[in-house]
């Protein structure tokens, strides 16, 4: 049996959340640039949305750039906005009923990346079938500290108690508030961390680390890490009997 056909479709995570590391560090091996691996890496961006749309995911959440992102040489950071610029498909969104979305800093994007975006976001706006975020300029500290200026403006105002604000207030005031919380978090390309992405909304995600690069991620990957994902139990805090007692109800 395929990887493939061993991935239960009535189980598949709602929301997947994608850390797409190691362009740099695939490029080096081959002794190219690492923006050959940056380029590389959009391929793997196609691939996997597409096959993510083919499984049922609902929303796929791709950490494109981030806000400490923006401390790399000035030429990389240039190759990497000409690449979103360039790669910025309508026709592939409307064929596979695709919605993008973005999260992050966007007024600190260049103009033309915006317009870009913009243009595409629009367009693509009553695709239903999956909806592609993309983190760009995003970080999990930042959206958090903006959050929280927003709700601290409409306490001044009156708008909202103090003691009216529960974990739902926050989500609600997160920019992730139309999506669920990820099920599955992806780390490709080795490293154990989270980089900033989606402190609030991981609380109760399972992580699925892989040594893979970014560019070498494909769509069996992707079928390995759902099979991975299927196979725990997510207990959110309960006993493991609980958690089957209640699967057979
Ligand atoms: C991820 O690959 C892409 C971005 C962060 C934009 P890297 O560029 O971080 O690749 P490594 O980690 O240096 O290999
Ligand atoms: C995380 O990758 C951000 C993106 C994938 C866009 P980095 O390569 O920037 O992460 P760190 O800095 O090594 O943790
Ligand atoms: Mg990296």
């Amino acid at each position: 049996m395929t990887l493939l056909e061993q991935i239960d479709k009535e189980r598949m995570p709602k929301h997947v959340a994608i850390i797409m590391d190691g362009n740099g560090r695939w490029a080096k091996a081959k002794g190219l640039p690492r923006t050959a691996g940056h380029a590389e890496g959009v391929e793997r961006v196609k691939e996997i949305t597409a096959e993510a749309t083919r499984l049922g995911i609902k929303f796929l959440t791709l950490y494109a750039f981030s806000t400490e992102n923006w401390n790399r040489p000035a030429p990389e950071i240039e190759a990497l906005m000409t690449l979103l610029i360039d790669h910025l498909e309508e026709e592939t969104f409307m064929k596979n009923n695709v919605r993008l979305l973005t999260i992050g800093e966007f007024g600190k994007l260049p103009p033309k990346v915006q317009e870009r975006v913009q243009a595409c976001i629009d367009h693509t706006a009553n695709n239903t079938r999956m909806t592609m975020v993309v983190a760009l300029s995003y970080s999990s500290r930042w959206e958090l500290t903006e959050t929280m200026r927003h709700m601290a403006q409409e306490v001044k105002e009156g708008r909202l108690q103090p003691e009216d604000i529960t974990e739902q207030t926050i989500s609600e005031h997160l920019q992730t508030n139309f999506m669920p919380d990820p099920d599955l978090l992806i780390r490709t390309g080795g490293e154990l961390r989270i980089s900033n992405y989606l402190l609030w909304q991981a609380a109760y995600t399972e992580f699925y680390f892989t040594n893979t690069y970014w560019p070498d991620f494909r769509e069996e990957s992707l079928h390995q890490a759902i099979l991975d994902f299927q196979g725990r139990q997510r207990r959110f805090g309960k006993t493991g009997e609980q958690v089957e007692e209640e699967k057979g109800k």
